[in-house]
């Protein structure tokens, strides 16, 4: 494939993906194409790589009906995709934490210390060039990458002729109390990112509406 190509495809792409408002429910994901979904989320950046995400997904239907009544943008979604996934974010990402030190020594096979270089770094980055200034501000540190591995998969689903919705209509305390509730995850360390379903339209592509690229890009020369 010669690059025209490639970017006629990559720009057909990002018109084929929309957020699905209806979804034809009972029409399945081949598990291949869910499992290369997954793996693309699972290979996205993230700060620092440390990777802070993890994705829940939703597959018992008592569970989609009970948070129904505070999903409100997940509605159309529940009623018919075929994989509601929670993506949850860590919430304690800092440079002497456990998860740290276990993406460092188990998942890196770096030698962690809370005072090496690289400890430190991490630190005066997060406390001084990120501001963050509390748990909260880590935490939402922690959800700006979620929402990357997030649009990876929808942009792979895309490609894979499968459709998407992201899902921010929620109640976020009422859904994290619900997941903690049934043990689906320990609050003290997650917290819910954001949402995102996949599964098949049964409706028409809705053409994209945009600001013009002259609105949005400009070149500092
Ligand atoms: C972070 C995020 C949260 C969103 N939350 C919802 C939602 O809760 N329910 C919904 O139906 N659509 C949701 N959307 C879809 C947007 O409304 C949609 O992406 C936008 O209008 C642009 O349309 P398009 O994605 O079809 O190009 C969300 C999109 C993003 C990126």
């Amino acid at each position: 494939m010669d690059k025209p190509e490639i970017q006629q495809l990559l720009i057909q792409n990002a018109h084929r993906r929309y957020a699905t408002k209806k979804y034809r429910a009972g029409q399945h994901i081949p598990n291949d194409d869910w499992q290369t979904i997954l793996e693309v989320g699972r290979l996205s950046p993230s700060s620092f790589g440390y990777e802070p995400w993890k994705f829940l997904l939703l597959n018992n239907r008592h569970d989609q009906e009970a948070i129904k009544p505070f999903a409100w943008g997940a509605a159309n979604s529940i009623n018919g995709a075929d994989k509601l996934l929670i993506i949850l974010a860590h919430k304690n990402v800092t440079y002497d934490s456990q998860y740290v030190q276990h993406l460092v020594d188990d998942i890196k096979h770096k030698n962690y210390s809370p005072t090496s270089t690289v400890s430190q770094k991490f630190k005066k980055f997060q406390e001084q060039d990120l501001g963050l200034k509390n748990s909260h501000d880590v935490f939402e540190w922690a959800v700006r990458q979620c929402y990357i591995a997030m649009a990876n998969m929808i942009t792979a689903a895309a490609a894979l002729d499968i459709d998407s919705c992201p899902i921010e209509g929620f109640n976020y305390a009422q859904l994290n109390e619900y997941l903690a509730d049934h043990h689906y995850m320990d609050p003290k360390e997650w917290g819910v990112a954001v949402m995102v379903s996949f599964g098949y339209r049964d409706q028409e592509i809705t053409p994209k509406v945009r600001q013009p690229l002259s609105d949005i890009y400009q070149e500092l020369n």
